[in-house]
């Protein structure tokens, strides 16, 4: 798939990309990232991309001309007609345009799981107070990493490559994304390395038993148990299975 970026902070993308998980699937060619910065395609010697706004008010608003010939240009780079021949394996079909904002839908590993099985996900960082509300219309969905408000789109837009890059065939070296915490609608099960004993605290005897199924059943409990705690909501909206309930009333004993 390609994922391309358009910013107006290229920079802020460099070590991000180096890693590991991003750069191995660039290199088994399951992912092209491309960074776009929105300066390149405002005129004039200023490249203007800011604007005070209309009606008054602190701060700035970015324009709609340099943004959106930037995302035309994308487009038509990526999704050139297929007498021409494509550009890339990955753009298949249109695009998927989404804003960065703390106003968008909030993000979700369900989310992270539909981008990555699109071809082509478009990602717009905002700045500023916002952007132009004429370039809104130009998106499929605005999407908000949570609650709070960043200094612009760029550190949620790693945050969705980064959760949309693991999950590409390829990126991750043990390729298990399956048991982790959300992929279940739960919270992942405590984890344990060496040593068996750390200053007195013990891992849990059932881990070393060797027992396979029986270690299955504890890490399906402390998961039940976990999100019950931490995450009544994600608890609330879990369909129990015979097995959970049954599970669930025998940590009650
Ligand atoms: N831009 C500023 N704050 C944001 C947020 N919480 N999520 C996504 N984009 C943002």
């Amino acid at each position: 798939m390609i994922i391309s970026v358009l910013t107006i902070m290229p920079d802020l993308f460099d070590s991000f990309l180096q890693a590991p998980v991003i750069a191995r699937a660039v290199r088994n060619g399951v992912l092209r990232v491309e960074i776009i910065d929105i300066r390149d395609y405002a005129p004039g010697s200023f490249r203007h991309i800011d604007d005070s706004p209309f009606g008054g008010g602190a701060g700035m608003v970015m324009r709609c001309q340099p943004v959106l010939d930037a995302l035309r240009a994308c487009k038509k780079r990526n999704h050139t007609d297929s007498s021409e021949g494509r550009r890339d394996i990955s753009a298949k079909s249109d695009a998927r345009t989404v804003i960065l904002s703390p106003a968008g839908t909030p993000y979700s590993q369900k989310k992270a799981h539909a981008f990555s099985e699109t071809d082509h996900l478009i990602l717009i960082c905002g700045h500023y107070e916002g952007m132009d509300a004429r370039i809104y219309p130009h998106a499929d969905e605005l999407v908000s990493i949570g609650d709070y408000v960043l200094t612009g789109g760029e550190l949620a837009a790693q945050v969705i490559i980064d959760s949309v890059a693991r999950l590409l065939p390829g990126s991750l070296r043990d390729a298990s994304t399956q048991e982790e915490s959300f992929e279940n609608g739960l919270l992942e099960y405590p984890q344990y390395t060496q040593p068996a004993v750390y200053e007195g605290e013990a891992v849990p005897e059932v881990l070393r038993s060797g027992d396979h199924e029986k270690i299955r059943r504890w890490r399906l409990q402390q998961s039940l148990l976990l999100t019950r705690k931490m995450r009544p909501d994600l608890f609330a909206a879990h369909e129990l299975t015979g097995e959970e309930q049954a599970l669930l009333a025998e940590a009650q004993q």
